[in-house]
C-alpha cells in the first residue's frame, strides 16, 4: 500500500430539495457580491435559474452565462476574470454541469492573480488565492463538485488542459439528483461512461489493495445497473441518486487511497480528441476504453484484467486468464454499445486525418511514457486508429 496525504475541504449537501432548504444560509457567510456562472440554458428550462435568483434576491448578483461544454478560455474564463476583478466578487455560484464548474474554478484562481490567466491555468504561476466557489451541480459525470481540478479548452491551440489547485475545491457542493431528471439520454450515458472511466483509471494500476478493488467494482456495478433503470424510468430517484453518488467520488482520489498512480492514459487520449474536435468527453472515453485495454493487455497487466473481468462482469474465474481478459474487454464494449453510446470515432464525426497530429500532441504533452502501462507516440497512434 502506498502512502497518501488526503484532505477534501468540500462540504457535500446531497438529496432532494437541498437547494431550497439550505442555499440561502450557505451563501450568507461568503458575502454580498455573487457571480452566478451558468451554461447554455438548461437551468432556465428546468426552473432552477428562477429558483436560485429568488433564494438569493437579497444579494448583489452578477452573471456569466453561455459557458459551453468543453469550456473555453476565450471568451468564458477571460470574461469571468474581468467581472470578478471589476465587481470585486465575494463568491462564485456555479449552476450547471462540470463544464460550468470547471470554468468557474479557472476564473476563481485567475481572478486573484495579476498574472496572465493562461499562466495560472497552465500552473506556470502558482495559485496563491482563489475566490470561494459554491456549486449546484446538475449533471452526474465529472466529479468536479468534489475535486481540485478543472479542464479548460483553448480553441486557437487545440489545447485541453487540466488546472489543479487545492484552493479551487468547491467550498460547498449541492447535489440534488432530481436535477438530473431533465438530462438528455445522451448526457446521462456520457456521464456514466465518464465515471466508469474515472474508476478504471484508478483500478488499472501497479500497487492496489483489496478494499479499493471492492469499492471500485461495486461502484461500476451500481452505475451499470442504475443506468439501465434510468433509461427505462428517467425520474427514478433512487437510481439517479446512486449514479450521482458514484460520479461525485470519481475524481476525488477516495476510490483509490493507497493505490499507486496509473497516469490516467485514457483521459490523456480523450482530452486530445475533444481538444481537437470538441466532442463529448464521456463519449470519447467510451470509444477509447476498450481499445486502450486491448493495446496494453500483456503478461504484466494481466492480473488487473482478470480481477476486473471477474469482479465487475462475473466472468468465470476458472477460465484461462487471457480468455478472462479478452472477455472483459468485449464485455465493456458490449455494455456501452447496449446502452447506446457511440463506439467508433466515425460515429462522432472524426476521421483518420489528424491521428498522427493528435498522437504527437499527446506524446509531447501528457507524459504517458511514465504511465503504469507506458505509451509512446506510436502506441497512441495505434490506439486512435483502432478507434476509427
Ligand atoms: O449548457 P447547458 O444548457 O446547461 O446544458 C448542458 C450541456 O449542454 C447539459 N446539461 C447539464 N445539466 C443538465 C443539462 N441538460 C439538461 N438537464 C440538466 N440537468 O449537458 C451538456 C453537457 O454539459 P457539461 O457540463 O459539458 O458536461 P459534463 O458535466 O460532462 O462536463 C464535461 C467537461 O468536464 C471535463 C470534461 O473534459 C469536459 O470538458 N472534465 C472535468 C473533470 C473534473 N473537473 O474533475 C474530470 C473529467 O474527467 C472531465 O475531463
Ligand atoms: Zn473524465
Amino acid at each position: 500500500m502506498v502512502n497518501f496525504d488526503y484532505q477534501t475541504p468540500t462540504r457535500l449537501i446531497f438529496g432532494r430539495g437541498v437547494v431550497q432548504e439550505k442555499l440561502h444560509d450557505v451563501m450568507e457567510k461568503f458575502g454580498k457580491r455573487v457571480l452566478i456562472t451558468w451554461g447554455g440554458g438548461s437551468i432556465k428550462r428546468s426552473g432552477l435559474y428562477d429558483q436560485v435568483r429568488e433564494i438569493l434576491k437579497d444579494k448583489e448578483i452578477y452573471e456569466l452565462p453561455g459557458i459551453e461544454p468543453n469550456p473555453k478560455y476565450d471568451p468564458s474564463v477571460l470574461e469571468g476574470v474581468r467581472i470578478c476583478k471589476e465587481k470585486n466578487i465575494d463568491v462564485i455560484l456555479s449552476v450547471g454541469g462540470g463544464s460550468v464548474l470547471d470554468c468557474t474554478k479557472a476564473i476563481a484562481g485567475a481572478a486573484c492573480s495579476d498574472a496572465d490567466p493562461w499562466d495560472v491555468i497552465t500552473m506556470k504561476v502558482p495559485t496563491l488565492k482563489a475566490i470561494p466557489i459554491v456549486d449546484i451541480i446538475t449533471l452526474a459525470a465529472t466529479g468536479s463538485e468534489y475535486d481540485r481540478g478543472g479542464v479548460i479548452s483553448r480553441t486557437d491551440t487545440n489545447d485541453k488542459l487540466a488546472y489543479f489547485s487545492d484552493l479551487v475545491f468547491p467550498a460547498v457542493s449541492f447535489i440534488d439528483p432530481t436535477y438530473t431528471f431533465t438530462l438528455p439520454v445522451r448526457q446521462t450515458l456520457a456521464g456514466v461512461s465518464d465515471c466508469i472511466n474515472h474508476i478504471m483509471e484508478q483500478y488499472f494500476c501497479g500497487e492496489h489493495i483489496m478494499m479499493n478493488d471492492a469499492f471500485m467494482e461495486g461502484a461500476i456495478k451500481s452505475l451499470m445497473k442504475n443506468v439501465r433503470i434510468v433509461l427505462e424510468d428517467p425520474e427514478n430517484y433512487e437510481a439517479r441518486a446512486e449514479i450521482f453518488y458514484a460520479t461525485t467520488l470519481g475524481c476525488n482520489g477516495i476510490y483509490s487511497l493507497g493505490n499507486s498512480e496509473s497516469g490516467w492514459p485514457m483521459h490523456a487520449i480523450e482530452h486530445a480528441l475533444s481538444g481537437h474536435y470538441d466532442i463529448n468527453h464521456g463519449e470519447g472515453l467510451a470509444i477509447v476504453t476498450p481499445r486502450w485495454m486491448k493495446h496494453i493487455l500483456s503478461e504484466k497487466t494481466l492480473e488487473r484484467f482478470v480481477a476486473f473481468g471477474t469482479g465487475v462482469f462475473g466472468i468465470d474465474p476458472a477460465l484461462p486468464e487471457m480468455e478472462i481478459a479478452e472477455k472483459a474487454i468485449q464485455s465493456i464494449h458490449d455494455f456501452y454499445r447496449e446502452i447506446g453510446l457511440p463506439m467508433t470515432l466515425h460515429e462522432v464525426g472524426i476521421d483518420g486525418s489528424r491521428i498522427d497530429e493528435m498522437a504527437h500532441h499527446i506524446a509531447v504533452n501528457e507524459g504517458l511514457e511514465n504511465a503504469w502501462a507506458p505509451l509512446y507516440e506510436e502506441d497512441i497512434a495505434a490506439i486512435l486508429r483502432d478507434c476509427l
